[in-house]
């Protein structure tokens, strides 16, 4: 497990990153963010990022997020290569980026999801994730958001099945 800091990268590096998240993104998933979406998210000082590889040094998962205060961030993609689903990685990128997040004060993760996608619904919920709200047909194809936070009291308690209600 890597935790990737976007700032004090070399340049090298810095686009090495962007180029196979970017490539991993677009085998991952149907409307996937472009190279300079990518570019963009990583470049910010409050990024936060953690990656997974194999033995190789493939790209196996990563997940990326942003404080958007000092003790909250909130995550923007997950993502795993599809020849490696179902054996862990999502969870371990996750759980490692939350544990690492925590130990730097943030107490909240907020995140918004499409209600039909049901394999990253699961795996928030495994981890913690609780749904607090839901905005009806607020995507372009009619898919209703859903609205999901992380506390420590939440994943503590094993609140992580329940919805507690929408706006
Ligand atoms: C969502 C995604 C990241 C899950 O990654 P993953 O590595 O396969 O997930 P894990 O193996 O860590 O799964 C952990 C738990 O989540 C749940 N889960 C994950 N995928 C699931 C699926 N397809 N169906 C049901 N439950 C699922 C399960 O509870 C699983 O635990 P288990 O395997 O012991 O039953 C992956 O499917 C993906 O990349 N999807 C496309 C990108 C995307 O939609 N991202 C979210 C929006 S940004």
């Amino acid at each position: 497990m890597e935790e990737v800091e976007s700032e004090g990268m070399k340049r090298g590096e810095e686009d090495s990153l962007v180029e196979r998240i970017a490539g991993l993104v677009g085998r991952a998933m149907a409307h996937p963010w472009s190279g300079a979406q990518v570019a963009d998210a990583l470049a910010s000082p409050r990024a936060c990022l953690m990656c997974q590889e194999d033995d190789a040094g493939a790209l196996l998962g990563f997940v990326l997020g942003r404080r958007v205060d000092q003790d909250v961030v909130e995550i923007d993609l997950v993502a795993v290569d599809p020849a490696r689903r179902r054996e862990g990685v999502g969870r371990a990128v996750l759980e490692e980026l939350i544990a690492v997040e925590r130990d730097g004060g943030v107490v909240e993760f907020r995140l918004e999801l499409a209600s039909l996608n049901a394999a990253a619904l699961a795996l928030y919920t495994a981890v913690g994730f609780v749904v607090v709200g839901r905005r009806a047909r607020y995507y372009p194809d009619g898919d209703d958001a859903l609205l999901l936070t992380w506390t420590a009291e939440d994943a503590a308690g094993g609140a992580g099945e329940s919805e507690r209600g929408g706006d």
